[in-house]
């Protein structure tokens, strides 16, 4: 079934260079890019946008290093894009990306556990509800009051 999902180049992606490599990846792997978005997070952006993540430990360093440059924002639609864009980005560690997933977007241009320099949604209303967040679209039916 066509699906859409959100993409992110965080901003180490973004300074290291890597969002034309990145596009291509994605473009070749038959998404579409519908819509698209550069932007710099504010703190009170980027705390919303992780809000499932308020408790974790790493919180305060997620929103400095998400707030430390622009962001790229994609809505990339593909049959079945939440899965198809998780598999292409890799595992979250892109430390550990590097060794179990080496042609993946992450093993290319993520660090460790926490720069690894891409987002993508986890699932399909996780997906609709980012997308919304950004491109201030009303949220769908499917995606309300769900996670
Ligand atoms: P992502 O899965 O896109 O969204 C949550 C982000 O938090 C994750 O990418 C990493 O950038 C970061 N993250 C997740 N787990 C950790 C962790 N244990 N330590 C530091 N950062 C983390």
């Amino acid at each position: 079934e066509e699906e859409r999902t959100l993409g992110i180049i965080k901003p180490d992606g973004i300074s290291g260079n890597y969002t034309e490599r990145i596009k291509q990846v994605i473009l070749e792997s038959g998404f579409e890019i519908s819509k698209e978005m550069v932007i710099q997070l504010d703190e009170e952006n980027a705390a919303n946008f992780y809000a499932e993540h308020s408790s974790k430990s790493f919180f305060t360093n997620l929103i400095r290093y998400m707030t430390s440059g622009p962001v790229l924002v994609m809505v990339l639609e593909k049959e079945d894009a939440v899965a198809r864009w998780r598999d292409l980005i890799g595992p979250t560690d892109a430390g550990k990306a590097k060794i179990t997933h080496p042609h993946s977007i992450r093993a290319m241009c993520g660090v460790d556990l926490e720069k690894n320099c891409v987002h993508g949604s986890d699932s399909h209303q996780s997906a609709e509800r980012e997308i919304a967040f950004f491109f201030k679209e009303a949220p769908s039916e499917d995606a309300v009051g769900k996670h």
